[in-house]
């Protein structure tokens, strides 16, 4: 997943799952069920009714292999999007040694996991590798006449190794479903609309929710260079004499903005808290942490301001803070 800060959304919600990994989760969810029906159905007599129920011997036969190498493409496509992310680290392995706690509900007492668990990223190793194993033997069943008699033990290990494969990912399968609709609750919601809770992130990603907070909070490439704006207004007062006035009003507005975000963002830092990254002025606007700044800083602005301006403001800093609440809502 990218690595924006536009992964915060509002109402203190993150993105988890973009479209394009939600759609290819479904693609392999779905494709994976009907593989697992009709395979289930050759394997055994006793369930070969369910391909009838799937439109019959023949059509099931002929379409398990096409939607078979629709399900490799889409945990190709997974291994693309989340490979990265599924490497063993060291927090991974004091997880591990940790399980007991996990199993009990103990999630104060786990090691921080990142975007995902230890436990996830097993499974997700463990589905990709399988998926290699079915698509490769899959395909000496798909077309035995292709290989030759010398290599006939490629046909015999194929006829073993496909379904104990597939018995694999039924067990893998069996505890993703568990873990991630009955025990990890949000997560379901997750691979539905893409995004989570920040309570979510916290409890059961507690890694990921720092490294989240910590982008959000990080310089933005965006973020105004004061320093740079304050010397262009030094030097262009010396190039263009006649604007000298507006030019060292326009220079004190910038040591008052930089002096007004290096606060809110210490305070930001102090508490933890996310920027909002998306919407309008308005709805990012958080008054409660502004106001107290704003103050001061329309007061810094006072001196040396044109006059009318000057008076203005001095009239504005009368006013309660509920007025303020009331003039900042209504502009
Ligand atoms: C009906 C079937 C399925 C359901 C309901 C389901 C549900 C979910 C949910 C809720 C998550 C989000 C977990 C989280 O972020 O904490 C997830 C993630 C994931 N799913 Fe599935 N899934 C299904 C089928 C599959 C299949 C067939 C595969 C195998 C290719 C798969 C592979 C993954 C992987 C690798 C992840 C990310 C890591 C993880 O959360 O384990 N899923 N799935």
């Amino acid at each position: 997943m990218s690595e924006h800060a536009d992964q915060i959304l509002p109402h203190g919600r993150v993105l988890r799952y973009p479209f394009w990994e939600r759609l290819n989760h479904w693609i392999a969810a779905f494709s994976y069920i009907y593989l697992l029906l009709t395979g289930l159905a050759f394997w055994s007599p006793w369930l070969f009714s369910i391909a009838v129920l799937l439109g019959g011997g023949q059509i099931s036969r002929t379409l398990h292999p096409w939607v078979g190498l629709f399900f490799f493409y889409a945990v190709a496509r997974m291994y693309g999007y989340w490979a990265p992310q599924m490497k063993n680290t060291e927090v991974d392995k004091q997880w591990w040694r940790s399980i007991s706690h996990y199993v009990q509900n103990e999630d104060d007492k786990m090691p921080p996991a990142g975007r995902y668990n230890a436990g996830q990223k097993v499974l997700f190793w463990s589905f990709f590798y399988a998926a290699i194993v079915l698509l490769l033997t899959g395909i000496v069943l798909w077309f035995p006449e292709w290989i030759s008699w010398n290599l006939r033990w490629l046909r015999y290990l194929s006829v073993f190794l496909h379904p104990v494969a597939a018995l694999f990912t039924i067990a893998n399968f069996l505890i993703h479903i568990y873990m991630s609709v009955f025990a990890e609750r949000g997560a379901f919601g997750s691979v539905i609309r893409g995004d989570v809770t920040l309570h979510f992130a916290k409890r059961y990603h507690p890694g990921w929710y720092e490294e989240i907070v910590r982008r959000a909070n990080a310089p933005r490439k965006m973020t105004p260079n004061y320093d740079a704006r304050i010397r262009r207004a030094e030097v262009l007062s010396t190039t263009y004499p006649f604007a000298a006035e507006i030019l060292a009003f326009y220079r004190r507005i910038c040591v008052i903005q930089q002096k007004l975000s290096k606060e809110i963002h210490s305070v930001l830092d102090r508490q933890s808290r996310l920027p909002a990254a998306i919407g309008t002025l308005r709805e990012q606007m958080d008054l409660e942490l502004v106001l107290p700044f704003a103050k001061q800083a329309l007061s810094d602005v006072v001196p040396g301001s044109p006059e009318p301006l000057a008076l203005y403001i001095k009239e504005f800093l009368r006013g309660s803070a509920e007025r303020w609440q009331c003039h900042c809502n209504d502009t």
